[in-house]
């Protein structure tokens, strides 16, 4: 049993923290983030991700969770320190690292004994290094000599599905030089190392670059079976069948091969554009990249030209919005096509009636500037009602089995969009709408 530290509280962190202590060891979640911090220590989870809450719960009372805004007393009693805090892009691409490398400084700062220093955070191939270095610096600024290591720790968690991803990862990767450390990460994660879980071995560099290499294939992925979906629509292919086959060979997989809207949340338009901005610092160009992000840019963008494509117009229109958020199960709603299509149907003239079983967090802050032209509803009838479309944008289960007999009686019109394709055709259209997916 290690005692760790984790700092850092948001999807990673929190989930990374939970977890750990729920593999039996002692841990210790810090944040800069006071309000946070008291929520936590009060019982409050401030954010919504499935299973998270009761695990969190349950360690905190074995006390095996606890969380403080004291650096020092995180660091200086734990002997394996993570590093989960955001790395959000900024204007030109590039990753943010300002606050994994202000967590150096604290580390440096409160270091007491020998520490394995863990970075979680998405960061630029050669942040780890730049960890070491700062750490170095500050101890010799405090005229001491104490040893440490740095692994590199990619996360491979989903929102939405992390508690399950964490405790059930396809691969674990520690990248760092040190035997020692090695070791004792091995420990850290010695539940999943007993369940068989393959760990890649390997150095800072190439741990680093693999958590890039690995979003930014899955980003490839979905853009390409959305450009593929598009062509299925004008050729008069059905894009479900065909994924299902291609997935078939084991050589693809049928995973991330779902057509939809355009990917979004925290990691794939940043990890994307992160990656296309290291390689132009080092001299390459990763074209499919490059034409990745502006597919699912140009792609976002297309949904809402897709829709006055098929009413004529949205002028004057109202329309029913289920799922605002990146993706179900999560009440995040960073980068999802969401902001993109909502506010471009807002300026062609229509009004929207928006229902996500999570909008209350973060719907009317994000949506601010077409507040005026949105009503948001307590469920997804309450939506429907005197509309003259329904727009489906995120698959949340509890729109899967709609009750299409009950929508006849509110809708006002007939278009159905359901931009996840999570119904037949024949099976909307039997209730006299017209249905509209995506490359079916
Ligand atoms: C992604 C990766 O899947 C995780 O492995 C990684 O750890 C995480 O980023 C991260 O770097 O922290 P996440 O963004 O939480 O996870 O969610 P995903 O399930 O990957 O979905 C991302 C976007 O792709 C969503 O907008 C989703 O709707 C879209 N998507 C996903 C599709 O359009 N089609 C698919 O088949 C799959």
């Amino acid at each position: 049993m290690s005692k760790i530290t984790v700092i850092g509280t948001g999807y990673v962190g929190l989930v990374s923290g939970a977890l750990l202590s729920d593999f039996g060891h002692q841990v210790i979640c810090v944040d800069i983030d006071h309000e946070k911090i008291n929520k936590l220590q009060q019982g409050e989870v401030p954010i919504y991700e499935p299973g998270l809450a009761s695990i969190v719960e349950a360690n905190c009372y074995y006390k095996r969770l606890s969380f403080t805004v004291s650096f020092k007393e995180a660091i200086e009693t734990s002997k394996v320190i993570f590093i989960a805090v955001g790395t959000p892009a900024r204007e030109d691409g590039k990753a943010d690292v300002q606050a994994v490398l202000k967590a150096a400084k604290e580390i440096g700062t409160y270091i007491n004994e020998y520490k394995i220093v863990v970075d979680k955070s998405t960061v630029p191939i050669g942040t780890g290094k730049k960890v070491k270095e700062i750490i170095e610096a500050v101890l010799k600024e405090r005229e001491k000599q104490i040893p440490f290591d740095v692994v590199s720790n990619p996360e491979f968690l989903r929102e939405g599905s992390a508690v399950h991803d964490f405790s059930h990862p396809d691969r674990v990767v520690l990248g760092t030089e040190s035997k020692k450390a090695l070791n004792v990460m091995k420990d850290v994660y010695g539940v999943l190392y007993l369940n068989e879980t393959p760990f890649i071995e390997t150095n800072l560099e190439t741990a680093e670059m693999i958590k890039y290499a690995s979003n930014a294939f899955l980003a490839m992925k979905i853009t390409y079976v959305n450009e593929i979906a598009d062509l299925c629509e004008r050729v008069g292919a059905n894009i479900q069948d065909v994924a299902r086959a291609m997935g078939r060979d084991g050589r693809i997989s049928p995973k991330f091969l779902h057509a939809g809207p355009g990917y979004g949340g925290s990691c794939f338009p940043k990890d994307t554009k992160a990656l296309a901005q290291i390689a132009k610092e080092n001299g390459i160009s990763i074209s499919l990249i490059d034409a990745t992000i502006h597919a699912n840019e140009k792609r976002k963008k297309s949904m809402a030209e897709k829709i006055q494509k098929a009413m004529g117009s949205v002028k004057g229109k109202k329309l029913a919005v289920l799922g605002i958020t990146f993706k179900p199960n999560t009440d995040d709603m960073r980068e999802s096509p969401s902001l993109t299509i909502l506010p471009q149907l807002v300026q062609q003239g229509a009004d929207l009636r928006i229902f996500d079983p999570k909008w209350e967090k973060e719907g009317k802050w994000r949506l601010e500037q077409i507040k005026d032209h949105i009503v948001f509803c307590q469920n997804e009838y309450e939506a429907m009602v005197g509309v003259d479309a329904i727009i489906l944008l995120t698959e949340w289960n509890q729109f899967r089995n709609l009750e299409f007999n009950r929508m006849k009686e509110l809708v006002h019109g007939k278009y159905f969009f359901d931009f996840r394709n999570i119904y037949q055709r024949k099976e909307v259209e039997q209730y006299g709408f017209q249905y509209y997916g995506v490359g079916c």
